[in-house]
């Protein structure tokens, strides 16, 4: 690991809500999904996985086939709390090095662990103990341990490695972060130069009325509350240096997919917007899956 690498925008990053620090944020969110993780998860009230069970909306939506799911354990379906398949639109070959950015309860891990094969790996980047140690458990049951690495660390931080991982996977957690341009720096750290992405993150498109998306901010609730205008989502990855962009996929959240995205990853967990607070982002609030590439140096 490079020790001599500086954080992207200072200490502290200076993007925060307008009540509550950066490292607050990322303190409640790690505390918040520790506890989840604690308690197993849950097949129900899941944040993307709208409607009864994770596994029905999985096979509902499309996100996950039926021989994805059949391939993933019970405890990462619950732990799930994605909003897409990242490794269904990655491109991943055997012998690669897959990097998953908040690898949570590891379903995504457990797939790319299948397509790398035995001669590649998988590594679950995430900043909850808990969490972490459920995915160790997930891959020990998918019969998978042999193939997966595990760094207990904050996405956003400069102590990820350099130069290691040929794709980078994330689901659901970049919108999280307070300094997404962090995350995008530390996502082309850890590529190899020539090296892609495939993210499915949550975003806001269209007008949003500047007071309900500051409302919206200071609460930081589930998977909405740090959500950002997809163009500048998009420039903060090529101002990271990716090339080739491309949107593959974009889900506008229904009322019911917003209302159990905003409180991720559960309503014991989170804080939870009133109805009338969600209906003024219904429409505004969309999953957006997209690759770009590490230009070869
Ligand atoms: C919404 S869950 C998604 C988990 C997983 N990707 C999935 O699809 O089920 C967000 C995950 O990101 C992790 N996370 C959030 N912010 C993070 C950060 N700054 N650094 C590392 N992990 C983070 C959380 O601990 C949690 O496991």
């Amino acid at each position: 690991m490079n020790k001599a690498k500086k954080p992207c925008c200072g200490e502290e990053p200076e993007e925060t809500s307008p009540q509550k620090t950066a490292a607050e944020i990322k303190q409640e969110i790690k505390v918040r999904y520790d506890e989840f993780a604690k308690e197993g998860g849950s097949a129900e009230g899941c944040c993307p996985l709208v409607g009864g069970s994770a596994e029905s909306f999985a096979l509902e939506h499309g996100l996950y086939s039926q021989e994805d799911m059949a391939l993933i354990p019970k405890l990462a379906i619950n732990l799930s709390r994605g909003c897409g398949n990242p490794t269904s639109f990655a491109n991943i070959q055997p012998g690669q090095v897959v990097a998953d950015f908040g690898s949570g309860g590891g379903i995504d891990l457990v797939l790319a662990a299948h397509k790398v094969g035995p001669t590649g790996k998988v590594i679950g980047v995430d900043f909850a103990p808990h969490m972490s140690e459920r995915a160790k458990q997930v891959m020990a049951e998918a019969g998978l341990s042999d193939r997966a690495e595990f760094i207990l660390l904050d996405i956003e931080n400069p102590q990820v490695p350099d130069n290691i991982a040929d794709v980078v996977i994330s689901n659901c957690v970049i919108n999280l972060c307070p300094c997404k341009p962090c995350v995008y720096k530390q996502i082309y750290e850890i590529l190899k130069p020539g090296g892609h992405l495939a993210i499915s993150d949550i975003v806001t498109r269209g007008e949003v009325d500047p007071k309900v998306r500051e409302y919206f901010q200071s609460i930081w609730a589930g998977c909405t509350g740090g959500a950002i205008p997809e163009d500048g989502y998009l420039k903060i990855v090529q101002d990271a240096g990716f090339s080739q962009l491309k949107v593959v996929a974009r889900h506008t959240l229904n009322l019911k997919e917003l209302d159990e995205m905003a409180s991720c990853p559960g309503k014991k967990f989170s804080p939870t917007f009133s109805k009338e607070k969600l209906a003024q982002m219904q429409g505004k609030i969309v999953s957006a899956k997209f690759l770009a590439v590490k230009p070869k140096e």
